[in-house]
Parts: C-alpha cells; structure tokens; sequence
C-alpha cells in the first residue's frame, strides 16, 4: 500500500468531541471502502476503547511504546469494521511512557492502511504536542464556545508553528437553539475554515451504550450523516444522504442554521 494520510483529531479542550469524532472519521472513511487505522494516541485517560468496547487479551499502544510488541499486531478489528490500537486503562501502565515514540509507532504502521487516524489527548502538554508532531493534517474539533473557541485558536497556532497542515475546524455538538458562536464567526476568530457541523445528537449517546460508532449503529442519524459528509469531502467524494430521526424538527432548525434550508 502506499503512504498513509496521517490525520489527528485536535485541541486542546477537554471533552468537546476529540475521541467521537476520530472514532466516526474513522468509520465513516471505513464506510467509504477506505483502510483505517484509528489509534488511541491520549495516553494518560485512552477513550477509544471504553467506547468501542474495550478488547479482551489484547495488547495496545503502552506494550508497543514499551517495545514489548510490534504495532501492527496490536491492532484490534472492531466489529464495526474499524481498526484500532486501543491504550491501557491501567493506571500503572500510563507512567514511566516516552511519548516522543509515538512518530516511529505511527512510522512502523504507515503504509498498511490508506488512512492512520490518531485521537489526541486535551491539553498543551507533552503528551498532547507528541500526537502534533506525528501527524501530518489536522482536524481542529471545537465546540461553538468561547472557551472551546479560545483553547482551539492556541492549538491552531500551536499547528502552525509545527508547519502541519490544518484541514479546517470540525464544530461539534451544535445546538440550533443555542446562542453559539456562528460559523462565520468562528471561521474569523480561528482564520482556518469549518469543514464539518456535527449536531449534538442522542444518537451518538446510544451509540456508545452499544459500544459502536455512530457512523455504524444509527447510520442516517443526524451526526453520522455529518460525519460521513466529512470523509467524503475529504476524500473528494460526492455525497448526498437524508437524515433520518424521530425529531424532524430539530433537524430541520439544524439545516436552516447551516444554511442549507430557507
Ligand atoms: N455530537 C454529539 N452529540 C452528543 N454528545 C456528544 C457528541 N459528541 C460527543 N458527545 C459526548 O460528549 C462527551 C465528550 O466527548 P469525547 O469523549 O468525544 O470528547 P473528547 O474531546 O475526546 O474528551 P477528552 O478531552 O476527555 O478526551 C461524551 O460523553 C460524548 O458522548
Ligand atoms: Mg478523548
């Protein structure tokens, strides 16, 4: 296989959609016949497989920094169709890692999947500025908040300064009866372009009680359609699927205020 794009799910928030939408990058990419592999590059509270259900005897990006395994065997096959190199939940595991490793593990599995997507930890800290420098595009996730909005502009710099390429912000759990930032506002403050809207959806918390994307468990629901339209963007596809959900109306507000609804 060729080279692998190599694309992060950013910011320096906590708790604004990093982990939900790298898993649904994924998959839906995955969707689209793309090969993928997700990696759980938060090293100190790894989400990834607590949400996708955590694999039993399975080993992970902490055995592979440690050198005790090779990172593509520890790749897991989700049910979904996705892949992942899951992290420890053990705390003891989460010291004593050199996270600067993590450029030579994303190294050794480039060019086994079209796709390597990497969910990175909040914060500026360490951890968080080794998934940075591993990858090469950067989807900028936020939600349409000032503090998000405030901690995304310091990691836009933060991407600049490393010359890494930024996609656009992805604006995550939207609310059309929220007076949020709007997108124009948050294109200026930013000075990157919104690429993707994932409305908040309760479809997205069922998804997690079953351990699967939502892209996968409620595919027409209202943010798998929006994260489908991501990865078909970025892979140049033209794409076009109604939303389905018992809440028409909502969605409706939703489309108005992206503008694509009178
Ligand atoms: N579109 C959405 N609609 C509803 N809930 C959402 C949506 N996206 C994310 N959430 C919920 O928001 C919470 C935080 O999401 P997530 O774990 O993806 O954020 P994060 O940025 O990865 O957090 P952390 O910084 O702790 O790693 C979770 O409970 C998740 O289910
Ligand atoms: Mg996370």
């Amino acid at each position: 296989m060729a080279i692998s794009r190599v694309i992060g799910c950013i910011s320096s928030k906590g708790g604004i959609g990093k982990t939900t939408s790298a898993i649904n990058l994924a998959a839906a990419l995955t969707y689209f016949g793309k090969n993928v592999i997700l990696v759980d590059a938060n090293f100190t509270s790894p989400n990834v497989g607590v949400y996708l259900g955590n694999p039993v005897n399975q080993h992970n990006l902490h055995d592979v920094l440690r050198g005790k395994k090779e990172a593509l065997e520890s790749v897991f096959h989700h049910s979904s169709g996705i892949k992942f190199l899951p992290g420890s939940i053990a705390l003891k595991d989460t010291r004593k890692i050199d996270h600067h490793k993590l450029t030579g593990v994303v190294r050794d599995l480039d060019g086994h999947s079209d796709f390597i997507v990497l969910d990175g930890a909040p914060g500026l800290t360490k951890e968080a500025l080794s998934v940075v420098k591993a990858l090469d595009e950067v989807v900028i996730v936020t939600t349409p908040e000032m503090p998000a909005l405030t901690d995304a502009l310091k990691t836009v710099k933060v991407c600049k300064e490393l010359r890494k390429d930024i996609l656009g912000v992805l604006v995550t759990k939207t609310n059309a009866k929220n007076p949020d930032v709007s997108l124009k506002d948050i294109e200026a403050m930013l000075d990157v372009p919104v690429i993707g809207v994932i409305p908040e959806d309760r479809a997205v918390k069922h998804a997690l009680v079953s351990k699967q994307p939502v892209v996968a468990s409620h595919p027409k629901s209202a943010s798998a359609v929006q994260y489908k339209k991501l990865a078909a963007d970025l892979l140049n596809l033209k794409y076009e699927e109604s939303i389905q959900t018992p809440n028409s109306s909502f969605v409706n507000s939703f489309l108005k205020w992206m503008g694509f609804k009178d």
